[in-house]
């Protein structure tokens, strides 16, 4: 996390413009309600309250007041593992990690062999990428042993990928060493891919001459689709008709769709483009909003379209929801435009009970807003190819938290409220192009960076890990994001109206303020059941699995910031023990835990490492860590694992 430990790549994309990215003066609830208490500490009005919802949790709380109301879920049996930091992955007693996919392993019969002294951008195309973020399991024939795994290559790391490069950035080096073949290289480790893996004999392996898999790179040709397809500001040089593009950039989480279909999200795409903006260009406040024109790569360097100033509408291109048919190699990526622009996380959904398919979506920025969008028309499960153009038509809402524990979705639709020519919206494209706008104007709750949101089908909850917002000051407090100087962020759990994720009105609560529970001054409300290895700092990405259990992996945890490398934690939902966490896995030093996706029977559970060994002064000739081989000739690869019981059985 970069204001923990500097971190290189990381803390420069995430960095690279929030300051004042988010310019309005919606009013933070801190500026309405002067309290740090939570919801239903306000409602009860009572410190007393209030002392024991911090420690057991207010759902509890409710419990013990009604005790016929029995848990809905099981609680985790495994033997927690002890929080720390070292050079390897450490997994719960009982349980294996196999090593299935490292950056440069080859996933065809014909793709050459890993050769990191000897790469190019050609074998990179035919290899595993760089950092899988998101990791889907797409069952062949309903099988929970065999099936389409679907990985996004979220971004590169230069000083550990290349020899004799260390870190190339603009401010120290200006990409000095950046050749044309080192990002082409870095282009074709980008994107995403699509591998037919098998169990047999209790192993997981790839099939390497499957018909399904594939590389998707920042180079594969794609189609813009919905409502910002063909309009002026989507058009560029090389693409006239503004519905085509090359390539999907820094495709952070995402989600699988019950038509069996990958949503791979663009999430810091501003830190790609390079130049500046002709003087007083029409998307200069646009670009603004998304910080864009701080690069943190040098593809402007070799390729004209990521230069601003040479092609000053390719931004507008990128920052969307990409859909990919993971059953078609030959498939064309849609980036769905009706699902807005902006730092997507994720796409996770949940098939509404009127057949509809709503999709969470959070934008990961310091002050910015949770989402979701509403199909229009229904999920057809008899005929598949009936739901390719489900996510071109529907609404796009964005969240407002009110500090009395409601809220509600407010859409963004072109004329309704503020979207409206006067505003420089001339239409639903614009709405789009300029989602962060437009939620700027109709009010949305500015959070602390909203990662990862899952909806839970067995509860209909919704859990929207908030990872950290150092920069809220006091002032801007509010009761969705009640601390100020958040260094270790928070996960809000929402109650759509009636169970019914199409509604506008919804309920939510604070389900756990995260951090070390032992240190007052961190106000974290991990229950009292939570040992000393269980709690955790900055929830990043999260699954729930078959029994409607809530796994979290963090990004930004290490020995100076927390005393504990990021990993998974499973986090207690319901019952006497909600808000009791406990420590499943952990990278790593340098890494981040990415996935978590479980198979349909809970056992296997896919874990990706992202860059492994990200940390000051670690590069190629000294990294941090060389894991996952841990030979002299390889440098760190970021690798997916597998995670599977000793003996079979469910990951419990
Ligand atoms: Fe790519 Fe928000 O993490
Ligand atoms: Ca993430
Ligand atoms: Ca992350």
């Amino acid at each position: 996390m970069d204001e923990h430990k500097g971190r290189l790549r990381a803390s420069e994309l995430e960095d690279s413009g929030d300051v004042g990215n988010n310019p309005t003066q919606n009013l933070t609830m801190g500026e309405i309600i002067a309290t740090r208490f939570n919801r239903r500490d306000l409602l009860r009005g009572s410190l007393a309250v209030a002392a024991i919802s911090a420690t057991v949790g207010s759902r509890a709380l409710a419990q013990s007041e009604n005790p016929a109301k029995k848990p809905l879920a099981t609680s985790f049996d495994f033997k927690e593992i002890e929080a720390g930091v070292d050079g390897t992955h450490h997994v719960a007693e009982g349980y294996d990690a196999q090593v299935l996919l490292r950056w440069g392993d080859p996933l065809f019969p014909d793709a050459p062999e890993f050769d990191p002294m000897n790469q190019t951008a050609e074998k990179q195309a035919r290899q595993f990428g760089y950092n899988t973020d998101y990791i889907g399991f797409i069952p062949l024939d309903g099988s929970s042993d065999h099936g389409l795994l679907v990985a996004n290559h979220e971004y590169t790391n230069e000083e550990l990928m290349f020899p004799g490069v260390g870190v190339q950035n603009s401010k120290d080096v200006n990409f000095s060493k950046m050749t044309k073949n080192l990002v082409d290289i870095e282009i074709a480790a980008h994107g995403g891919a699509v591998v037919e893996i098998r169990r047999v004999n209790g192993k997981w392996q790839v099939v390497k001459d499957s018909k399904y898999n594939r590389r998707i790179t920042a180079d594969t040709q794609m189609e813009i689709t919905g409502p910002a397809a063909g309009h002026e500001r989507m058009k560029t040089s090389a693409d006239t008709s503004g519905q085509k593009v090359r390539g999907m950039i820094n495709n952070c989480a995402g989600g699988v769709t019950p038509w069996g279909t990958w949503l791979s999200c663009e999430e810091n795409f501003n830190g790609y483009f390079w130049g500046k903006l002709p003087e007083n260009h029409a998307e200069t406040v646009n670009y603004k909003r998304y910080g864009i024109g701080k690069p943190a790569y040098a593809w402007g360097k070799y390729h004209d379209r990521f230069d601003l100033a040479k092609e000053p509408n390719e931004p507008n291109r990128f920052g969307w929801v990409v859909e990919i048919d993971p059953f078609d190699p030959n498939f064309v990526p849609k980036k769905r435009t009706a699902l807005g622009r902006t730092k997507h996380e994720g796409a996770a959904g949940i098939e509404n009970k009127d057949g509809r398919y709503v999709v969470y979506l959070g934008d990961d920025e310091r002050f910015d807003y949770v989402y979701k969008f509403v199909t229009a028309g229904k999920v057809d499960k008899q005929n598949r190819a009936a739901n390719f153009g489900l996510l071109d038509e529907g609404t796009l809402y964005v969240a407002k938290y009110n500090a009395d524990g409601k809220g509600t979705w407010i859409p963004l639709v072109h004329g309704q409220g503020p979207l409206t020519e006067a505003n420089g919206f001339k239409s639903q494209a614009d709405v789009l192009i300029e989602t962060r706008r437009a939620a700027d104007l109709v009010g949305a709750t500015k959070m602390d960076r909203p990662e990862d949101i899952e909806a839970n089908p067995a509860t209909n909850r919704v859990y929207v890990m908030l990872t950290n917002n150092t920069r809220r000051t006091e002032e801007q407090v509010d009761a969705a994001n009640p601390r100020a100087k958040n260094a270790f962020g928070h996960i809000v759990e929402m109650m759509p109206e009636g169970g019914d994720h199409a509604s506008t009105d919804f309920t939510w609560e604070v389900l756990v303020k995260c951090g070390d529970p032992s240190v007052a001054a961190v106000g974290a409300t991990f229950s009292s059941e939570t040992t000393k290895d269980g709690w955790f700092g900055m929830p990043d990405n999260c699954a729930i699995d078959s029994q409607g259990r809530l796994w979290i992996s963090t990004d930004g945890n290490s020995a100076e910031a927390t005393g504990r490398a990021d990993g998974l934690w499973a986090l207690e939902t319901e019952g006497e023990l909600r808000g009791t966490s406990k420590h499943f896995f952990r990278v790593p030093v340098g890494g981040e835990m990415c996935g978590p996706c479980f198979t349909p029977n809970d056992e296997s559970l896919f874990l990706a490492v992202q860059h492994p060994a990200e940390e000051d002064n670690s590069t190629f000739e000294n990294p941090a860590t060389r894991w996952p081989d841990f030979k002299d000739d390889m440098p760190t690869r970021p690798s997916v694992l597998v995670i599977t019981k000793q003996g079979g059985g469910k990951i419990a």
